[in-house]
């Protein structure tokens, strides 16, 4: 049977590259990209696939229980591939309902609507659930963290990814739905949108903006390009082990103070200023209330199991990533428009 694939959150960050690379690699699959186009959906990220044979798209919020059941319905969906979310920690922090709504609520949403659709044939479809490694908590001692580490949520959006998963393999063990669940370290690379911390630094870096790093820049975060992660996922959605969890990530630790500094010294060879000049721009601000100290993710698993592993090292992903943004300059001109400035001047004056 040819598979016809849900894939919310495609319009986002993570979501587009997996929808490029599913369309892409996958001609026989039919991909439904289902997005609520929040102010982090952008339909720009799909340009190169928006015109192909077996690629739609679904505004929809998956708040809304009825408009789901009609789109698993229209298209007939056998999988799923659930990226959308709330997804910035600052905002959870300012706005937590938000992300119940939309993490919680919309995922069990989501979970009813496979389940009515599949009843009676629940073990020959998939329901794909796309995480993040914060459900962990904070490292604070050394070590990794493994698929078995006890979930220890510290921000509204981890507790509220974490209540997510919770509600996924709650759904495997009672309704003996066929699921699968990854959680991965942070992402960087190009369709990154700028209130995260890399594309946040290259986009002031390039209009000479101070560079606003929380308490003393010493946490620590695991790095890993966009494009692997789409790999990873491929492979975990077509080799994954149902009832099984995977995590991704690059081995790729760094202190955020180390990361700008890098990002500066690059923009000033890039752009062809003095040495030194961006990083004058470098402004300690008030730290992120709770702020999670490490993050290091062990992908043991989907390397020995799965025969997944990065393709990038750092210094190549960054290279591409910042000569992304200096080159798609309307993109960036676009999202950062009207309502990002209004959130920007909010949360950092
Ligand atoms: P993003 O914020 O860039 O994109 C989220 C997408 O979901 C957007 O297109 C948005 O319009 C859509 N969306 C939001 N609310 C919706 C709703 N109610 N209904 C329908 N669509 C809605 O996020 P991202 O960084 O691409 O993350 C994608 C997923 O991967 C999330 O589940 C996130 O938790 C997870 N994740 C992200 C990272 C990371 O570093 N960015 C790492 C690990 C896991
Ligand atoms: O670990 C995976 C997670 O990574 C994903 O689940 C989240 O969706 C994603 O947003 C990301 O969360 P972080 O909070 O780690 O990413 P962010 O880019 O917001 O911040 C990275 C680090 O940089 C963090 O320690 C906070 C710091 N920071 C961030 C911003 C926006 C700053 O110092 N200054 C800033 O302005």
């Amino acid at each position: 049977m040819s598979k016809s694939i849900l894939i919310t959150g495609g319009a986002g960050f993570i979501g587009s590259h997996v929808v490029q690379l599913f369309v892409e690699k996958y001609p026989s699959y039919k991909i439904v990209n289902l997005d609520a186009l929040t102010y982090a959906g952008n339909l720009e990220n799909l340009k190169a696939v928006e015109n192909a044979s077996n690629y739609y798209f679904e505004k929809v919020d998956i708040q809304d229980a009825l408009e789901l059941e009609k789109v698993f319905e229209k298209h007939a969906i056998t999988d799923v591939i659930h990226l959308a979310a709330e997804s910035h920690v600052d905002r959870s922090i300012s706005d937590p309902l938000a992300f119940v709504k939309t993490n919680v609520f919309g995922t069990v949403n989501l979970l009813n609507a496979a389940k009515k659709a599949w009843e009676g044939e629940l073990d020959q479809h998939l329901f794909y659930h796309v995480s993040t490694d914060e459900v962990y908590g904070s490292l604070h001692d050394g070590g990794f963290f493994l698929e078995t580490t006890p979930y220890d949520p510290q921000s509204p959006y981890s507790a509220s990814k974490a209540a997510s998963d919770h509600f996924v393999r709650a759904y495997a063990n009672t309704y003996k739905m066929k699921t699968v669940v990854s959680n991965c370290s942070n992402n960087y690379g190009p369709n990154h949108f700028p209130e995260k911390l890399i594309p946040l630094c290259i986009n002031n870096i390039k209009n000479m903006k101070p560079l606003p790093v929380y308490g003393k820049g010493e946490n620590v975060r695991d790095w890993l390009f966009v494009k692997d992660h789409a790999r990873a996922i491929d492979t975990v959605f077509h080799q994954g082990k149902a009832g099984e969890t995977y995590n991704i990530g690059g081995f790729n630790e760094w202190k955020n103070i180390d990361i700008v500094r890098l990002l500066c010294k690059k923009m000033d060879e890039k752009l062809g200023r003095e040495e030194g000049t961006s990083e004058k721009l470098i402004t300690f601000v008030k730290d992120r209330a709770g702020h999670d100290l490490r993050y290091a993710i062990d992908s043991s698993k989907i390397k020995n199991e799965l025969g997944w592993e990065p393709s990038l090292q750092f210094d190549e992903g960054i290279d591409i990533t910042i000569d992304w943004y200096l080159v798609n300059e309307e993109w960036l001109d676009h999202v950062t428009s009207g309502a990002y400035q209004d959130y920007y001047q909010q949360h950092y004056h």
